[in-house]
């Protein structure tokens, strides 16, 4: 395992290569290459959870996007309440996103990943300040264990990317589907502001709608499913993700020291909540750890998991909310930045301890 061999230029050799993990499998290789195994105690699947009902994260439906009468709004906030701060997750359905959108995202995200090598070449890149730029783990050269997926990054928002900015062969859906996601994130907003019982343009106020990243990962089959993950388990370090699944399945939450699986749902957008929500909201809402187990099957799984957070390098310092904290909820956190926060998460990799640890008074 890690320490018996030179993993630092076996990982450097991969990276130069410029054809992620898709690309190893469009080799033919049979056998994964070890800086992808993970300890065998981490693989082992856990047992399912002793009860005779499954338990799945909760389904909240948003009427179209238009929560107009009170009595829906009201209800819809206190399902919210409940989900964030017991579960970390959530599915919306009546989203008011077009279904053709959704799909045509997914296509789009498998087209640049399909594309050929060469252009996918020209973006391959690790500078954090870049706005768009295509590689295999952020945190290839920080963690412990690589994981089996190809991300394309883009920065959509506040500044939305000239065209030509972006791949060809996804540029007018991405800008299209990040429309969607700024109106439905700053739906979700106002539920999570009204929920905390602040007013309901607070977060938008802290500028949490405003910036909007785009996660367009591919994960091919892996041929050895067992020895490694798609993403290891982790928390987000944005205010929220608002993710797109296809129907491969994978996607796990830590839920009362269980793994449970998020089943795919045509019509459903995952929301979860990221460590900054939870840092500003002083743990009244949590950040979930979350997983996605190597893809086992034969097509590739396609997921985009839209980031709501500020684009490095911002200074715009966050803590937690006055109106949340008082002399009996003392603040549990310092004031830090997404940029301070990036830069720690970065540093220490997937997998291990919360980040959040690192800001606790
Ligand atoms: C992420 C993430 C899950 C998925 O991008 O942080 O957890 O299903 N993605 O791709
Ligand atoms: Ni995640």
């Amino acid at each position: 395992m890690a320490g018996t061999y030179d993993r630092s230029s076996e990982v450097k050799a991969f990276d130069e290569m410029k054809i992620g993990v898709k690309g190893l499998v469009d080799a033919g290789i049979t056998q994964i290459p070890r800086i992808f195994h993970h300890p065998p105690h981490v693989t082992v699947p856990n047992p399912p959870k002793p009860s005779s009902t499954v338990v799945v994260i909760p389904t909240i439906d948003l009427g179209g996007g238009m929560l107009e009468s009170a009595v829906t709004r009201e209800s819809v906030v206190a399902k919210v309440r409940d989900a964030a701060e017991k579960f970390g997750f959530f599915q919306v359905i009546n989203h008011g996103i077009p279904l053709d959108v959704m799909e045509k995202m997914k296509d789009g995200t498998r087209g640049f990943h399909e594309q050929d090598t060469e252009v996918k070449r020209g973006f391959y890149s690790r500078d954090i300040t870049k706005k768009v730029k295509y590689n295999t783990n952020f945190d290839l050269y920080s963690s412990q264990a690589a994981n089996w997926r190809d991300t394309l990054t883009t920065v959509m928002a506040p500044d939305v990317p000239k065209a030509e900015e972006l791949p060809n062969i996804c540029r007018k859906i991405f800008l299209e589907y990040s429309k969607q996601m700024m109106k439905l994130g700053e739906l979700i907003f106002e539920l999570l502001s009204e929920a905390l019982g602040l007013e309901t343009s607070h977060l938008k106020e802290l500028d949490c709608a405003k910036s909007l990243s785009l996660l367009s990962h591919y994960y091919p089959p892996c041929p050895e499913p067992d020895r490694t993950f798609g993403i290891s388990s982790h928390t987000d370090i944005s205010f929220i993700t608002i993710l797109l699944q296809d129907h491969i399945g994978g996607l796990q939450v830590l839920h009362d020291g269980y793994w449970i699986d998020v089943l795919p749902n045509p019509k459903a957008l995952i929301v979860n909540l990221g460590d900054l929500l939870q840092l500003i909201s002083n743990d009244k809402f949590v950040s979930v750890e979350h997983r996605v187990l190597a893809n086992r099957g034969e097509e590739p799984r396609i997921s985009i998991a839209s980031f709501f957070m500020h684009t490095i390098p911002n200074e715009q310092v966050y803590g937690p909310i006055k109106e949340l904290v008082s002399t009996q909820n003392p603040p549990k956190y310092r004031d830090t930045t997404t940029t301070e926060m990036a830069r720690h998460y970065l540093a220490k990799g997937l997998d291990g301890a919360s980040p959040l640890l690192h800001f606790r008074i």
